[in-house]
């Protein structure tokens, strides 16, 4: 069906002035008088909507044209909009309906909550708040690509299915072809028996093959699904999150600090810039001062803190919090919340965590009690990267294994790359899902993909 993309009738106004167009979308609000109905129809293109204005004269089955989120092929002329000189407009001249929308759609002109459009995943997409947020997701991606692409970084796409667990703390979804059955005597039996003849399961990152890659192209990133069967119920946990892992050769603590803050700068100005629509849209609803905050991001320092000072501030703080506070203890979301929230108000790296609390390829300090890691917390969200510099040495990488009852044969890949030209190197991933939370203000990581998978919740 040859039509105009809205956003090409926005972008070149003077152009089609005047002119008969073909647009072709839904209807997103309608009004209707005497002698004039008025629509504003999307068609997808643009986050703004273009109105189209029916003479009734012209047009005489105007009401058939009304209904929320009729599908309409509208043919008619471009000109100026009624009431704005710089806007453009329709006349309309024929409407032909392409889909009905009987009364009974679920999403009317009243406001609806976010937990409510939760239960229709398939239809809130058409609404304001999604279409804003997976533009932003589209854009956000976008910036990711150019940043590295263009510091000659190569893009790697590592498995989605893996036999071995990054992070360490069991929390792998198993993936299997064998249903229930009670033909099996052992569990080493079982595995045999499946698929791969041993144990697998979906990736929680992609760090580990990431790694692999970074020993041979120097610069890598991997951008791609990871799943998490985290019993966490919150609203940043989710059990699919999109994770942009770079590796980085050569790269020490330091320097990994340095690519990370870039980026988050790199692809927040490219919001500003890209996505002015989307992050007014959610300025005016979801977060007061979202704009002028995204803003300081670009342009002020972020912090950075020790773990163990970051400790000393939290005992001194005088908060009663859930979780105490001792040196050892990992940083629940409200010691993040108090720290980025409270004390700093902007992005701070805390650097320097225990060793126990972090997982085994993380490159051991001098001190023998901490590793040369980091994480990446913002104010209202929390950690949104998770950062280090990896154990570049064969026989600490061997012993981190060996303390944690890892299986050593599962790592014999990983621990050549300390055999055959082992070099230091760093990298981080940072939560996509995290990371639009805080573009957007978006409180609810539910919010941030089209189907969201968190536990108990497949629809
Ligand atoms: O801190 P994490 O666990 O780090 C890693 O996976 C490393 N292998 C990354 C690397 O060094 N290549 O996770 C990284 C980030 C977190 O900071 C967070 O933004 C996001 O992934 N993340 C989640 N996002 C949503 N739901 C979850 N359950 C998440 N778990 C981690
Ligand atoms: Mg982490």
């Amino acid at each position: 069906m040859k039509h105009t993309d809205i956003k090409n009738i926005y972008e070149n106004k003077k152009a089609f002035l005047n002119k008969a167009v073909t647009v072709c979308g839904w209807v997103r609000t309608s009004r209707d008088s005497k002698n004039t109905a008025f629509l504003e129809l999307n068609d997808g293109t643009s986050f703004k909507h273009l109105q189209i204005v029916i003479d009734k004269e012209v047009i005489k089955d105007s009401h058939a044209f009304l209904p929320l989120c009729s599908a309409l092929k509208v043919d008619g002329v471009c000109v100026t909009a009624t009431n704005d000189p710089a806007g453009i407009e329709i006349n309309a001249k024929a409407i032909t309906l392409l889909g009905e929308c009987p009364a009974e759609y679920p999403i009317q002109k009243k406001p609806h909550t976010l937990e409510y459009l939760r239960t229709v995943p398939h239809l809130r997409v058409r609404t304001n708040t999604f279409s804003a947020m997976f533009r932003l997701r589209s854009k956000l991606s976008e910036a990711i690509h150019k940043f590295f692409l263009d510091r000659n970084y190569t893009y790697v796409h590592t498995p989605i299915i893996t036999g071995s667990d990054c992070e360490g703390a069991g929390e792998i979804f198993k993936v299997t072809t064998i249903g229930y059955s009670d033909k099996f005597k052992t569990e080493k039996d079982y595995y045999e028996a499946d698929f791969f003849n041993k144990q697998a399961g979906l990736t929680v990152s992609g760090q580990l093959e990431g790694e692999v890659m970074a020993m041979a192209f120097g610069k890598i990133y991997t951008f791609g699904p990871t799943f998490r069967a985290e019993n966490s119920n919150t609203a940043r946990h989710s059990a699919e999150f999109w994770q942009i892992e770079p590796e980085v050769a050569f790269a020490e603590i330091d320097d990994i600090i340095e690519i990370a803050t870039e980026m988050i700068k790199f692809i927040i100005k490219y919001a500003l810039d890209n996505c002015k629509d989307e992050l007014a849209f959610f300025e005016k609803f979801y977060e007061k001062g979202l704009i002028a905050k995204l803003t300081s991001v670009v342009e002020s320092d972020f912090a950075k803190i020790d773990y163990t000072n970051a400790l000393e501030i939290l005992k001194k703080s005088g908060k009663t919090f859930q979780f105490p506070v001792e040196w050892g203890c990992d940083l629940q979301t409200e010691h993040e919340r108090y720290l980025t929230d409270e004390v700093f108000n902007r992005p701070v790296f805390v650097v320097n965590y225990p060793k126990k609390l972090k997982s085994f390829y993380m490159k051991q300090n001098a001190d023998g009690k901490t590793v040369s890691a980091t994480d990446l917390l913002v104010p209202g969200v929390g950690e949104i990267i998770g950062c280090s510099e990896r154990e570049a040495d064969y026989n600490k990488l061997l012993e981190a294994i060996k303390d944690r009852g890892m299986r050593v044969s599962d790592y014999d890949n990983y621990l050549d790359l300390r055999r055959f030209g082992s070099v230091p190197h760093s990298g981080f991933g940072l939560g996509l899902e995290r990371l639009l939370m805080y573009i957007t203000g978006i409180g609810n990581i539910r919010d941030t993909a089209v189907y969201p998978r968190t536990k108990g919740n497949l629809s």
